[in-house]
């Protein structure tokens, strides 16, 4: 990797300060926001964004926030570049750092955004991977900040469903930002052993991996959930509905948790299956917040990537 570049490919790669650093900016972002006062530190700088797979809350976060840190965008679905045909990563890192500023990449395998900032020289920020999804985890922390303060040692937070990429990211951040996290999969839906492990040996805070939903729940403070099937695994959902079946979060797993715990979903949520209605749409779910304060935490990346406070 080209030295002095910040890229931000999984919450592993930043230190605490700095991941702490990114949420209390969000936060002073977001309060300029709603004042109404404009900040554009971006002004000339292009923003590229290649998405290998759907999104509505990452893409017109990031978009959003690019442009009103005064900068501009350029969207490249990878199908329609010649990526698609077969040009070399390696090419199109090199080519697309002499034009942009910065580089938001969704796609599937880990491996594509680690190769590509190995050849880029402008940052590259994973805009989510089949294994992260590290910009989320920041906005999703932020959000239990705003709801039950900074100090986070005290928390339980739980984890209920697959251990897809928004899991091992919540391992990551338990164990770099250091609070007690309770994860309920089922079995042969674990995390990453790799990953837990690591998060496991750096953490001197509960990292525990259950089985029982009702068990990670007791008495949490924040209950994360998200979809049982993720992008990608499409052809698997059928199966996914009957394993994931007891691990729903509904209003009887919520009677177990604190009574002002509060539900973080990252969306898109499939009412019914993983969360039901009652609490997506309920007092405690604060899902709506989750996905406004992407676009605060996207700023501070932005501004911290391409150095604009420096
Ligand atoms: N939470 C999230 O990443 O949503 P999108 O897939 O809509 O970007
Ligand atoms: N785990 C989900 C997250 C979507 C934002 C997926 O990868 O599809």
């Amino acid at each position: 990797m080209n030295k002095g570049v910040r890229h931000y490919l999984q919450v592993a790669d930043l230190e605490r300060e700095a991941l702490l650093s990114l949420i209390d900016r969000a936060m002073e972002l977001k309060e300029l926001h709603g004042q109404g006062i404009s900040y554009m530190p971006a002004k000339g700088k292009v923003l590229g964004m290649i998405f290998e797979k759907a999104s509505t809350r990452t893409r017109v976060s990031f978009e959003a926030a690019m442009y009103q840190l005064g900068g501009s965008v350029s969207f490249m679905a990878k199908k329609d570049l010649q990526l698609d045909r077969g040009e070399p990563l390696k090419d199109t890192a090199r080519v697309l750092s002499r034009y942009l500023d910065c580089i938001v990449i969704r796609t599937y395998g880990q491996n594509m955004v680690e190769e590509f900032a190995r050849w880029s020289d402008i940052p590259v920020i994973n805009g989510l991977t089949d294994s992260h999804h590290p910009c989320q985890i920041l906005s999703d922390v932020m959000t239990v900040m705003e709801n039950k303060g900074k100090d986070l040692s005290s928390l339980k937070v739980a984890w209920v469903g697959d251990g897809n990429n928004m899991a091992q990211s919540w391992i990551q951040a338990a164990a770099r930002i250091g609070f007690p996290l309770y994860l309920a999969c089922p079995k042969g839906y674990e995390p990453d052993e790799g990953i837990m492990a690591a998060a496991q040996k750096e953490t001197r805070f509960p990292l525990e991996l259950l089985r029982d939903p009702v068990e990670a729940v007791k008495d949490a403070d924040v209950i994360n959930t998200d979809v049982w099937a993720s992008m990608g695994q499409e052809d698997e959902a059928e199966e996914r509905k009957k394993v994931f079946t007891p691990y729903q979060v509904n209003q009887e797993l919520l009677k177990h948790a604190k009574p002002d715990c509060i539900v973080l979903h990252c969306l898109p949520a499939y009412r019914g299956q993983e969360i039901t209605d009652e609490v997506l749409e309920g007092p405690q779910s604060v899902a709506w917040d989750q996905a406004e304060n992407k676009m605060h935490l996207h700023k501070a990346v932005l501004e911290w990537a391409m150095g604009l406070r420096d």
